[in-house]
């Protein structure tokens, strides 16, 4: 069984991050965007690594009682074998353990897999954003109360 790790994203990783979003995920952040979210003292930057290789990450921010996921992807390679699974369940513990009363996300409406996921752990879509992707998708919002 592979052992699973999460740690702090380091500045090493910075490639190794670029190329795996590339090749994973259709939203593509340039180096900057994930380097400016290096910096910002809002931000949680986190890397799944399995048998220490990385395997993919995950962005969340924190203001006050809310929290909000930029981005969670999965190395193409590994996806379909509960890599996000483990990596969304640890950060909304995390998240838990932080007073945080709702975490809310925006995803493509045609990212089915993202989508599933979410809903899996218990995020439910509260609106809609026409058109708010560069391809003119619509963007669900969705979120998860943690406390009332
Ligand atoms: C979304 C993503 C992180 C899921 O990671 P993963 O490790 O492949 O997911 P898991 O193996 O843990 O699957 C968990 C659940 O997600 C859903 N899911 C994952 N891949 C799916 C697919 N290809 N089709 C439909 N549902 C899928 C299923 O509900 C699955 O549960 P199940 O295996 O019991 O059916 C991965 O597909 C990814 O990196 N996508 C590109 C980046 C992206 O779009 N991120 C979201 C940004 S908002």
């Amino acid at each position: 069984m592979k052992k699973l790790n999460i740690v702090d994203f380091i500045k090493e990783n910075i490639d190794i991050i670029c190329k795996i979003d590339k090749t994973s995920s259709c939203y593509n952040w340039t180096k900057n965007m994930f380097l400016n979210e290096f910096e910002n003292k809002n931000s949680f930057f986190k890397i799944l690594l399995s048998d220490n290789i990385v395997a993919g990450y995950i962005i969340y921010h924190i203001i006050i009682d809310e929290a909000e996921i930029l981005n969670i992807v999965i190395d193409e390679k590994l996806k379909k074998q509960k890599l996000g699974s483990f990596l969304l369940e640890r950060t909304v513990k995390d998240i838990l353990n932080k007073n945080i009363k709702t975490i809310f996300l925006e995803v493509g409406e045609n990212n089915i897999p993202a989508i599933n996921l979410y809903l899996k752990f218990g995020f439910e879509q509260y609106n809609i954003r026409k058109n708010y992707y560069k391809n003119g998708e619509n963007a669900i919002l969705m979120k998860r109360q943690v406390k009332e």
